[in-house]
């Protein structure tokens, strides 16, 4: 059996907050990533993503639990090497160019000059760095900083990749740039994971999605399995609806003898029937797909709501 490249058994983190107030930002998260899968981490502000993140980067200790990369514990050096990070707000030292950085981050990784050299043109140019990169990264805009921190976990070509809202700040064309990356990257084999808020990035790109909420890890669903299981009902548009009908629905709005109203799935045979049977019509009917960004929301609101620290 090969070797997940993320494992997590039961973690957990807490945080001193004002005035000595415990913070439990991380509850019980146990969670393994596959060879090959791109794994989006969604969770509402303060769910503990980054805490995640920064523990499998060992930035941080959890209070409890393990974190292993590639079989090797978070806490030793050695599970970085095969890593491309990209930390929530990057940073570098903005003194020195883009390629002055990536050369650096080159010899980190024990890389070749020759490699440096073709490795850094390669990526700067595929993060549309090219033009920018002998400039001091202090006259880079924010944008431009994101995708030097993209370009920086490419550069030694490693199997894993953690993320930490890889799309954020970043333009339209940027975010598609960066959504395409990750599906190369997927094709030639390698593991993703990232966080994120954005539910449509997430459904464009995951195989599988986790979502946490106040530190507590509610469900991982398979995306296409959770798109296919298709259309929660229809909006429709009916004329002549009686009302009998209308009472056993909420959330009808009429006019003019139109009425609009939601009607779940396995009540639409019967509801359709009544309506004809009637001498009422439909003017439209209008599948409801349950996407992502619905997943989501239904985790959030039956939590209590959004988590804002
Ligand atoms: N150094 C710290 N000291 C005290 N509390 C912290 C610290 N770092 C994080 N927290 C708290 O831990 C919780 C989780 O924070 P974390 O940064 O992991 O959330 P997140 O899911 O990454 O949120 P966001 O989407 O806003 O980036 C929050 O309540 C936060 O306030
Ligand atoms: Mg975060």
């Amino acid at each position: 059996m090969t070797t997940a490249p993320i494992s997590m058994s039961q973690l957990q983190k807490s945080y001193r907050g004002k005035r000595g107030k415990k913070v439990e930002a991380l509850r019980d998260l146990s969670l393994t990533i596959v060879p090959g899968e791109v794994f989006g981490f969604l969770g509402p502000n303060g769910a503990g993503k980054s805490t995640t993140i920064k523990i499998l980067m060992g930035l941080i200790r959890p209070s409890a639990g393990q974190a292993h990369i590639f079989g090797i514990s978070s806490d030793d050096p050695a599970a970085r090497r095969n890593v491309g990070f990209l930390p929530e707000n990057p940073a570098f030292y903005d003194f020195l160019s883009a390629r002055e950085y990536l050369s650096f981050v080159g010899k980190s990784f024990a890389m070749s000059s020759a490699a440096i050299r073709t490795e850094s043109e390669r990526v700067l140019k595929l993060l549309d760095l090219t033009v920018a990169a002998s400039r001091p990264i202090r006259g880079y805009s924010k944008g431009m900083v994101q995708r030097l921190g993209i370009a920086q976990t490419l550069l030694h070509d490693p199997d894993l990749y953690i993320l930490d809202e890889p799309m954020s700040g970043l333009d339209p064309i940027g975010r598609a740039l960066v959504k395409d990356i990750i599906l190369d990257l997927k094709r030639a084999g390698k593991t993703v994971f990232f966080s994120t808020h954005v539910t449509a990035d997430a459904e464009r790109v995951c195989d599988r999605i986790g979502v946490i909420i106040d530190g507590v890890f509610q469900q991982e669903r398979v995306v296409s399995e959770l798109l296919r299981e298709g259309i929660d009902g229809y909006f429709c548009r009916v004329r002549g609806l009686a009302a009998e009908t209308l009472h056993s629905f909420e959330g009808v709005t009429c006019g003019d003898g139109i009425c609009e109203l939601f009607v779940p799935r396995d009540g639409y045979d019967s509801f359709a029937a009544e309506l004809l049977k009637s001498g009422g019509s439909f003017d439209l009917v209008e599948p409801r797909r349950r996407d992502v960004e619905e997943y989501f929301l239904d985790l959030v609101r039956s939590s209590g709501g959004a988590s804002c620290a």
